[in-house]
């Protein structure tokens, strides 16, 4: 039987949700068995063109009250991977969400907020407009940073019995009371902060693992990163990364037998260039010590593009928010959470939760 649409409200229509979107217009016009980036060309029935944005929230004036379409292109977004004229017609309008804490004072010279309505009305308009939609999911998109607005929208999933995928380091899923929220609400929710396709951190944890699971030890290790886009310039900024810098290091900690101590590792978001635009570069480090106690070390230099790492995932946690939806799950949704996500409410190591991603989509969890 052919499955419903997934129809999904982007909150955020910024770069990553440009990557998606141009994405999954480009594998429309390519053959899906032998395209690469996909985990799952099919996933629990559902294709990529069952995937609809029926509705999209922002804060920029030259994203508001525009097409989407026209949106996605906006400055300061950088991805143009499908020509703008190619983009199939939609009549989704994007619509004004409350700036809170959304913008950093680096960003404030690339996006200009509107603030036109008061925000008991905005929210009254919001709820209007997901009901007028009939949004189902609600992909959060949010800068680093956004602690206040992403609160604002996890409420506003609950209110309006949408799902949530939350691609940000603000942490929902993984949080005990927002995680008993949703599942009081029948509603599920993936999170927290994405783990990019063949990012840093799915590379750091398994060369760490790999470290260990071959009898070496680690002393030492880092992991730095920088890029162009308006990420990377927001995260220039200290004071919004400090869960930014959990969920990456935890990420990689969460892998080891026994945390290494502090002052022995560093991760972090560390510098913007900004002619990079939207290519990411991570530079790792791992020390340590093998047979007879003889040092070793390796250095792996990445080289991505920062929109398409994110899109190739968030394609598999919308679907799979969807099975939840169709299947009544409230709460955390495991599996998907822990394989896709850097900040899950349960770590496990990756071959585990790509099992348990398995396991879900074939209804076994
Ligand atoms: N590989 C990756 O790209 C990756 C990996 C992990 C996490 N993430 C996270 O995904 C998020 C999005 O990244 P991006 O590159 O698209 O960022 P971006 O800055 O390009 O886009 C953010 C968008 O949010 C909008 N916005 C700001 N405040 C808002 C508010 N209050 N309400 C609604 N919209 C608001 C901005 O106008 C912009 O369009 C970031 O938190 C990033 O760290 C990305």
């Amino acid at each position: 039987m052919a499955k419903s649409k997934i129809r999904v409200g982007v909150i955020g229509a910024g770069n990553c949700f440009a990557g998606l979107y141009q994405g999954l217009e480009y594998y429309k016009h390519h053959k899906i068995d032998e395209a690469a980036g996909l985990m799952h060309p099919t996933l629990g029935g559902y294709k990529l063109s069952d995937i609809e944005f029926v509705s999209a929230f922002d804060v920029a004036d030259n994203k508001v009250g525009r097409n989407l379409n026209e949106a996605t292109y906006a400055k300061p977004n950088e991805v143009d991977w499908v020509p703008p004229k190619d983009m199939p017609k939609t009549d989704v309008v994007v619509q004004e969400s409350p700036v809170l804490d959304g913008l950093g004072v680096f960003v404030l010279d690339r996006v200009h907020p509107v603030k036109n309505k008061p925000l008991d009305q905005l929210t009254a308009d919001i709820k209007k407009h997901i009901e007028e939609t009939d949004t189902r999911i609600l992909l959060c998109y949010l800068p680093v940073g956004s602690q206040k607005a992403c609160e604002y929208w996890a409420k506003m999933a609950l209110d309006t019995q949408c799902a949530m995928v939350n691609c940000l380091p603000v942490f929902i899923a993984s949080n005990p009371l927002w995680a008993e929220r949703f599942k009081q609400a029948g509603l599920p929710i993936v999170g927290d902060d994405i783990k990019a396709q063949v990012g840093s951190t799915i590379v750091h944890r398994t060369l760490a693992k790999l470290t260990e699971d071959r009898g070496a030890a680690i002393d030492t290790t880092y992991q730095i990163n920088v890029g162009g886009n308006t990420d990377f310039l927001n995260m220039k900024e200290q004071g919004r990364l400090a869960s930014k810098k959990i969920s990456k290091t935890s990420s990689v900690q969460s892998n080891l037998r026994k945390p290494l101590a502090e002052d022995k590792i560093y991760i972090g978001p560390s510098d913007f260039i900004p002619f990079l635009s939207n290519k990411k570069l991570g530079f790792m480090r791992i020390e340590g010590r093998m047979w007879s106690n003889r040092p070793f070390n390796m250095e792996i230099r990445l080289e991505v593009d920062d929109k398409a790492n994110s899109g190739g995932v968030s394609v598999d946690a919308i679907r799979c928010a969807q099975i939840a939806l169709d299947r009544g799950h409230g709460g955390i949704v495991e599996g998907p959470s822990a394989y896709f996500m850097k900040h899950p409410p349960v770590q496990h190591p990756d071959p585990v939760a790509r099992q348990m991603v398995e396991d879900f989509i074939g209804g076994q969890k």
